[in-house]
């Protein structure tokens, strides 16, 4: 979905050149600006950007809902499904049921997916509220793995924390049993989540960051801005644009977007809305968008105004009918204003995919294993804080592939595993030996699987060792 224009001009150019000299002339004339989009996502896609919605997933039996989603989108967010309180309702029992479903409409339909959100102070389940201290920050580790593992290569960008900058005057945190765990929480986050899923974009998303004068936007831009100067890994960050008369737009959210873009990393629009819904505050929204080459695309927050979290401010583009409002011609219009990027629209993925499995899909593995070393190499990347850490652990297959394997890896002193996921292991202490579990001990020649383990104390940089069984 969203590339219509590009695919057709090509088709039309391929057979005007097999027509003869007349051609190339012909083709030229084809290939410039064609028709305008229809469609906020084909719009969109002109640009270069996506156009996304927050999709409820008891609204995806609701037919007038999904016709104007699978219409007018191109990009989804789960408004509530992927949050800590729906996938781990209960600690290490995970529970994506209702998240697989929107990913699996939205992907099956060609339309991309933004994970939100994996740490979050708000609607944690109430196993977590009561944690605090290392045993929190092993929770949320954990969850952050376990959920961006589960998704690997299926979301386009995580927001990985959420709303972690206090509101007001201050600039700084805002107090909750996350930050209480410690101020390197967020970036302990981040590293978690990229080597979870190093294919997905990993973004910061917060509310009231839109006004490049108020403290909380300078908070979060000198984090982002230090982040990047230390290599923690972040690619995104994205703006809620909650907007309304306590927060209203401004006009110098376009320095904003440009601003943060010019520390290195992408900006997206992620939960637009706007009290009233006003076609020029829309518009206005649209073009700050698209003057910020590194402004990846917008997400409304919602498709009706009865589906909006905020319904009694009627600030989305579609009203409670599924009819098109002025403030959706206007974004319309906006998107199909100016000139059409240099470079053709980012591809879309596939239009079916296998149905998510548990554990995750093999994926390729970043190197082919030196020859000679045996059937299957192994690497751990660890997620360490102080007092405890959390170690991913990949399973390459060499030249053959393998029926079962064992990896083994040895712990520093002081270090003991208390939790691990996707294999079975003997040892918590010193030697630690492991063994696939029976839906991961098969791995085709060249391909990967992983688990994890959790524990207290520190885990060094083990070098861990893999034998076929
Ligand atoms: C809202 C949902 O829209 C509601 O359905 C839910 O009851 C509360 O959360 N910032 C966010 C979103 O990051 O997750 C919130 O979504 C809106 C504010």
């Amino acid at each position: 979905m969203g590339n219509t224009r590009w695919r057709a001009a090509s088709r039309a150019a391929v057979a005007l050149a097999g027509a003869g000299a007349l051609a190339a002339g012909m083709a030229l004339v084809l290939t410039a600006p064609a028709a305008a989009g229809t469609t906020l996502g084909a719009s969109a896609a002109e640009k270069g950007r996506y156009f996304g919605t927050a999709v409820a997933g008891c609204k995806l039996s609701d037919s007038a809902y999904t016709t104007i989603l699978n219409r007018e989108f191109n990009m989804v967010t789960a408004e509530n499904e992927m949050k800590i309180d729906a996938t781990e309702p209960q600690q290490n029992r995970f529970s994506y049921g209702s998240a697989e479903q929107i990913v699996n409409h939205a992907r099956s339909r060609g339309m991309q997916v933004r994970g939100h959100t994996l740490a979050w102070h708000a609607q944690q389940p109430s196993w977590m509220q009561g944690m605090s201290g290392s045993a929190l920050r092993q929770a949320i580790l954990n969850h952050v793995t376990q959920v961006a593992t589960h998704f690997r290569g299926q979301i386009y960008s995580w927001d990985v924390v959420n709303e972690a900058f206090a509101d007001g005057n201050s600039g700084g945190r805002r107090d909750s049993n996350l930050q209480r765990t410690g101020n390197d929480w967020i970036e302990a986050a981040f590293r978690a989540a990229r080597a979870a899923d190093p294919g997905a974009k990993l973004c910061y998303n917060d509310y009231n960051i839109d006004n490049w004068t108020w403290a909380k936007t300078q908070g979060v831009y000198n984090m982002v801005r230090d982040f990047k100067s230390r290599g923690v890994p972040i690619d995104c960050v994205g703006f809620q644009s909650h907007f309304n008369s306590d927060s209203p737009y401004v006009s110098n959210y376009r320095t904003t977007l440009s601003s943060f873009a010019a520390l290195g990393v992408d900006v997206q629009i992620t939960e637009l809305d706007i009290e009233g819904a006003p076609a020029n505050t829309y518009r206005s929204v649209v073009e700050d968008c698209l003057a910020v080459a590194r402004c990846n695309g917008i997400t409304v927050w919602g498709i009706r105004d009865s589906d909006s979290w905020r319904s009694y401010q009627s600030p989305l583009l579609f009203n409670n009918s599924g009819q098109k409002k002025p403030a959706y011609d206007a974004v319309l219009a906006a998107l199909n204003s100016g000139t059409n990027p240099t470079t053709p629209p980012p591809t879309t993925p596939p239009p079916t995919t296998p149905p998510p499995s548990d554990p995750p899909p093999t994926t390729p593995p970043p190197t082919t294993p030196p020859p000679g070393q045996g059937d299957c190499s192994a690497s751990v990347t660890v997620n360490q804080w102080n007092g405890g850490f959390v170690a991913n652990v990949r399973v390459t297959a060499g030249s053959s592939a393998l029926n079962g394997w064992t990896v083994t890896i040895y712990l520093p002193s002081g270090a003991t595993v208390t939790n691990a996921w996707s294999a079975d292991h003997s040892g918590s202490t010193g030697t630690t030996t492991w063994t696939n579990v029976s839906y991961n001990g098969q791995v085709g020649a060249g391909q990967s699987t992983e688990f994890g383990f959790q524990g207290t104390g520190t885990a060094g940089t083990p070098t861990p060792t893999c034998t076929p069984r």
